[in-house]
Order: structure tokens, then sequence, then C-alpha cells
């Protein structure tokens, strides 16, 4: 059996929040937030595209924010006030303090419109600009074509595919591991 590691795509240029949405702020995530987040995370395309359970509580959101390592960035988005999602990087430490590894999620009925396009280019500005990660990376289903779609736009590449890696929905689902690597 073989695996078909793409090429480096070293020769594309970043998409950087190619799409102006109007009303849309990117900012840090503030304790405040947690009942919105906590929303969002329950919601069933949100499980269905992540490792979260159905009906996921609220303090289970609150600790899982509680629990991000210190040098970890969190961000929300707002549009017209209203967190429409939030996505993060976690800061690896010792030897893989070059890593960062990526989450996100956005509402169910504000997907599709460049929400996580703008919080995707957010973070990629903290990675390259602030934090100096060499390699960010991510696991996402192998059936998710959004979360795909929108990974591969800027500039990540599937390094392998992680058999059975998760339950959901009565079945077992395969997740891509994709990675960006910054050699600029
Ligand atoms: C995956 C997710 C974060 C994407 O956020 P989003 O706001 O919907 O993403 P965007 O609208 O910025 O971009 C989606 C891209 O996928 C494309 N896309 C959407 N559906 C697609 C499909 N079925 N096939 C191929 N591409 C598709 C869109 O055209 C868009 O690309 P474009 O900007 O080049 O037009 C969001 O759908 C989500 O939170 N899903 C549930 C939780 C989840 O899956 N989290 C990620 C875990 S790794």
């Amino acid at each position: 059996m073989s695996i078909e590691i793409e090429q480096p795509r070293n020769d594309v240029a970043m998409p950087v929040q190619d799409r102006m949405i109007s009303g849309l702020t990117i900012r840090v995530r503030e304790p405040d937030d947690c009942a919105a987040v906590a929303e969002i995370m329950a919601l069933p395309k949100v499980s269905w595209g992540t490792h979260w359970m159905p009906f996921a509580s609220r303090e289970q959101t609150r600790q899982w924010i509680a629990g991000m390592p210190e040098g970890s960035i969190q961000t929300v988005a707002l549009l017209e006030g209203k967190l429409v999602g939030t996505a993060g990087i976690i800061a690896l430490k010792g030897r893989r303090n070059h890593v960062g590894a990526i989450w996100m999620a956005v509402h169910d009925e504000f997907q599709n419109r460049g929400i996580g396009s703008a919080l995707m280019a957010a973070l990629i500005d903290a990675a390259d600009n602030w934090l100096n990660l060499r390699r960010l990376e991510l696991t996402v289903y192998v059936d998710n074509d959004a979360g795909v779609a929108l990974y591969k736009k800027f500039g990540f590449q599937i390094e392998g595919t992680r058999r059975q890696d998760t339950f959901r929905g009565g079945a077992f689902v395969d997740a891509f591991a994709m990675a960006r690597l910054n050699e600029g």
C-alpha cells in the first residue's frame, strides 16, 4: 500500500481574508463569551465536524476554555455583534514548540459565508507574524468537504489518513491529518 503525499505548494499566494464580510469582527475570546461558545459547540453540524459530543453543556465548554494551555490563542467571530464562530491555536511545547494545533467551529446557520476563512486568516497571521510557528496542524474528517476546501485554500496539505478516527452518528469516520509549513 502506498500513501500519496501532496507536493509542497510554497508558490501559493496566501489568501488573506479574500472575501470582506460587512459587519464581521474577529477578536480575542473573553470569559463572558462562554455561553455563546457553548451554544455553538452543541449544534448538530458542529458535533458532526468536531470531536464534541452532542448536547455539550455550558460547564464542559467552560472547562475546555479554562484548560487551554498557556500561549494558546483563542478567537471569536462576531457578525453584527452576534458570536457566530470560534477558532484557536494551541501552541505546543518542548521540541514541538514550533508547532500549533488549530481548531475551529462556525455556527450551523452561518457556515459557508466566509466566516471560517476570516478566522483562519487571523490565526495564520498570528502564527506567522507573532508566534513564529513553523508548522500548523489539524485533523478533519474526510467527508468534511467545506473544511478540507478551506484548509487547502490556506495552504494546508493532506499528510495522511487516520483510519476509524472517531465514532460519529453510529459509524466510524476516517480523518485527514493536514498541515501547513511556513518556510518563508
Ligand atoms: C468547516 C468550517 C469551519 C468552515 O467554516 P465556513 O465559515 O463554513 O467556511 P468558509 O465559508 O470560509 O469556506 C468554506 C469553503 O468551502 C467551500 N465549500 C463549501 N461546501 C463545499 C463542498 N461541499 N465541497 C467543496 N467545497 C465546499 C466553500 O466554497 C468555501 O470555499 P471558497 O471560500 O473558496 O468559496 C465550518 O463549516 C464548521 O464549523 N463546520 C462544523 C465544525 C467543523 O467541521 N469544524 C472543523 C473541524 S476540522
